[in-house]
């Protein structure tokens, strides 16, 4: 498949790139922080009638210094790791407003979780609330639980990140939710406060949400508890291609206060790409370019192992020039990483501008789930983090430390 280039936009802090470049070693990452800052207000403004907790999903991206910005703007946290409740508790994010998913906690996860009172602990079976009440017991505690429910509702997204469908590994079905709920008394050591859902990644329509709500619904029709929240997740898609569009929300914040009101409940958000995905660009240098009879590969010094969503999902990001040439190449031109997989390659397109090796690129729409998938493959060290707040230049991560990385 190739790929329109016309018209793709960079994030203004981009011009800042050749000044970076003098003192961070490419490929690095560059974050607006304009854009973060507004991406959550407005997520928080669609929702305003619902007044919801909005949880950052810290999977997203893990930097401290987000996690910190994110505070200040009065975010809670979505976390799914020991290391992430540390980092979010470091980051000043009180415990009354985390929450913890997944569905292979530990007993030290537990345990310390407990320990802290987070605000949830959203169980993904009953083993698991069977171990959380009796870690509990030892220690002399109710903790606080949601059920983090299964509704078997196709998400239409990648089959990779949908976590919805009664085949997919998270959460309880429906049926044992309601058998759960009403059979959980013997566990004196938890108190289940709410239900828990989240449906999948990069949803780009509001049906398959309508449809959760539904299922939702009818759980609390049929057990006698009282939830006092309802955690609806994140996965609000972004466009990444110009096919694609952002998920209108408005509908769906109607939908919610509705059920909110009806139900008299606290509303729980989780987004993560949504409010930091765009907010991010991966900026790389040409190493080679490397030309065949009928196209031209354009050899990066990013690879797989800092942004993995192209060889994970076949996820594609635009590549922009960060200098502007009209000149045009007659040839398909494909980008492609250093790494040593066939997989490690990004995006293809006609008609591209001309390229000279050591010229500096953007990869875009990178600010979720790229500095946060990424390794050491090929034992090569992690991005440094770049934060543009107004004309402030900050470093948030320094690039990983090659003589260290080689040490064990
Ligand atoms: N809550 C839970 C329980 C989740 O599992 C996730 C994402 C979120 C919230 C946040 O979802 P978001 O709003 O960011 O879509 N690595 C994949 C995405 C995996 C998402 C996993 N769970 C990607 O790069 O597309």
């Amino acid at each position: 498949m190739q790929n329109k280039f016309n018209n793709l936009k960079l994030i203004p802090e981009t011009m800042y790139v050749n000044k970076i470049a003098k003192k961070v070693d490419t490929p690095f990452y560059l974050y607006s922080q304009k854009k973060i800052v507004n991406n959550f207000n407005n997520f928080k403004n669609i929702f305003k009638s619902v007044e919801p907790l909005i949880c950052f999903s810290v999977k997203s991206n893990s930097n401290l210094s987000i996690l910190k910005l994110l505070k200040t703007l009065g975010s809670g946290a979505d976390v799914v790791s020991m290391g992430e409740l540390l980092k979010v508790i470091k980051s000043g994010i009180k415990p009354e407003k985390i929450v913890f998913s997944g569905v292979g906690k530990s007993y030290d996860e537990l345990e310390f979780a407990i320990k802290k009172k987070i605000l949830l602990i959203n169980i993904e079976s009953e083993n698991e609330a069977i171990l959380i009440n009796k870690i509990s017991k030892k220690l002399g505690v109710i903790t606080s639980i949601g059920i983090r429910l299964n509704p078997n509702i196709k998400a239409s997204t990648h089959k990779k990140i949908s976590t919805g469908k009664a085949d997919d590994k998270f959460g309880i079905s429906k049926d044992d939710t309601i058998n759960f709920c009403n059979r959980s008394k013997n566990l004196k050591n938890i108190k289940i406060e709410a239900i828990s859902v989240h449906i999948g990644s990069q949803i780009l329509s509001d049906a398959p949400y309508m449809k959760t709500l539904t299922v939702v619904e009818s759980i609390l029709k049929k057990t006698n508890i009282k939830f006092n929240y309802i955690d609806l997740g994140g996965g609000f898609g972004i466009p990444y291609t110009d096919k694609q569009e952002r998920i209108n929300l408005i509908n769906y914040s109607k939908k919610v206060k509705r059920f909110k009101t009806k139900n008299n409940c606290k509303i729980i958000f989780e987004p993560g790409r949504a409010i930091v995905g765009n907010a991010g660009v991966l900026i790389t240098k040409i190493q080679y370019l490397k030309k065949l009879k009928n196209k031209m590969f354009v050899i990066l010094d990013a690879g797989m192992n800092d942004l993995m969503r192209p060889a994970l999902y076949d996820a594609l990001h635009n590549i922009v020039p960060i200098k502007k040439n009209k000149v045009k190449i007659n040839k398909t031109v494909e980008f492609v990483g250093p790494i040593c997989e066939t997989a490690c390659k990004f995006i293809k397109y006609k008609n591209y501008q001309k390229l000279n090796e050591n010229d500096f690129l953007a990869i875009l729409d990178v600010g979720a789930y790229g500095s946060s998938l990424a390794s050491n493959y090929n034992t090569r060290p992690l991005a440094a983090e770049v934060m543009v707040d107004k004309k402030k230049i900050k470093i948030i991560k320094k690039r990983q430390n090659l003589q260290k990385l080689i040490l064990e």
